[in-house]
């Protein structure tokens, strides 16, 4: 069986936190593509819904989860941080929570239930691995567990794990880092010690029999094509996909990533504590240096702020997230999007 059940080996990546619509799964349906809901930050309810509106958009799809796993943090240094962040939610009419919320798992066994009681096609996970149990459930229900992950020793683990296949997440993706240790510094995308992600895809295949969806820095159908020439059976993009009609994008993001004053993307845990790529703007300049890390703690800390900013178009305290290829995002159909793509295969 494919990968993924689609007219072509192209994926919607899952883009939590309002990007991913089921409209925009339909769009990328519609043109032939595979679509991944996301159900991070969403309840069992809401992914419940979900799935019954997603039911009707004629043709198969996959779900996103993000694996539990909280990160420690420094309550200290938390509370210095929420101190340091006082003034900028000021300017917003905001009072930051400095407790810090330390666990987000609640959901994940509901979740779970839900794609149990009505599989998908393709559940695929970032953040980790879960526990062995939830694994073989979801594939007994009958979907293809996909792990994401970002180098080669993950990806052995991921095989040990029992999983069906891997997204190859390269350092060029927007959004969060799949990476098992987000304390770990990401490799760079240009200059000494980069890491191409056709590079990565051909060194992963190396390290574990297992069929991959790279996916990260797609800007055109011929990085695409490359990561199908180095060996994955599918490419996802996400940030392509970001300032689409269907898209679910505020429209203070969407205006970002066509504004020439961002010129560049970084790493930064400055916004939720795990590490995400963005446009460089002035909240991961003022910021970064001195943010500690902790998911879903800072994640918590600083939403209010950020859904202030994202309302009243302020992009500089709002998380940008996109990848090396930001340029390339153009309003309009997605269904445009995956067709132009799969033209150029
Ligand atoms: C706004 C945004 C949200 C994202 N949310 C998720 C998510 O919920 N789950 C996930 O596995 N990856 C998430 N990602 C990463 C994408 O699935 C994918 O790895 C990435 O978009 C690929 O790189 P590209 O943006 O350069 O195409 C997100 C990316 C973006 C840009």
């Amino acid at each position: 069986m494919d990968l993924v059940d689609s007219e072509y080996p192209i994926v919607g990546a899952p883009m939590a936190g309002g990007p991913t619509t089921v409209a925009l799964a339909a769009a990328v349906r519609s043109a032939g593509g595979f679509p991944l809901l996301a159900a991070g930050y969403k309840t069992a309810e809401a992914l419940h819904d979900e799935l019954r509106q997603a039911r009707g958009i004629g043709g198969a799809f996959g779900v996103n989860l993000f694996v539990p796993g909280s990160m420690p943090v420094d309550e200290a240094a938390f509370r210095t941080y929420a101190d340091e962040l006082a003034p900028e939610a000021a300017s917003h009419g905001l009072e930051l929570d400095p407790r810090p919320v330390l666990d987000d798992d609640d959901q994940w066994p509901a979740k779970v239930a839900v794609l149990l009681a009505d599989p998908v096609p393709v559940v695929s996970l970032t953040f980790g691995l879960p526990a062995a149990r939830d694994l073989a459930a979801l594939r007994r229900a009958g979907s293809r567990v996909l792990a994401t992950v970002t180098t080669a020793a993950e990806a052995r683990a991921a095989a040990d794990a029992g999983v069906d296949a891997l997204v190859v997440q390269a350092p060029a993706a927007g959004g969060h880092s799949g990476t098992f240790d987000p304390y770990r510094p990401l490799p760079p995308v240009h200059g000494a010690g980069a890491l191409r992600a056709a590079d990565l895809v051909r060194e992963i295949s190396a390290a574990a029999d297992l069929p991959m969806v790279a996916t990260g820095g797609v800007a055109d159908a011929r990085d695409a094509a490359e990561l199908l020439h180095a060996g994955a059976a599918a490419v996802a993009v996400g940030t392509l996909l970001l300032r689409t009609d269907e898209s679910g994008a505020s429209q203070t993001h969407k205006d970002a990533l066509a504004d020439p004053a961002f010129t560049e993307t970084a790493i930064t845990h400055a916004f939720t504590g795990r590490p995400a790529r963005g446009l460089r703007n002035g909240f991961i300049e003022r910021h970064e240096s001195t943010a500690p890390f902790g998911y879903p703690a800072l994640h918590h800390l600083t939403r209010p702020l950020r859904q202030a900013a994202a309302k009243a178009g302020d992009p500089d305290r709002l998380h940008l997230w996109a990848g090396t290829g930001f340029r390339a995002a153009r309003t309009g159909p997605a269904a445009d999007v995956i067709r132009k793509l799969a033209a150029g295969l």
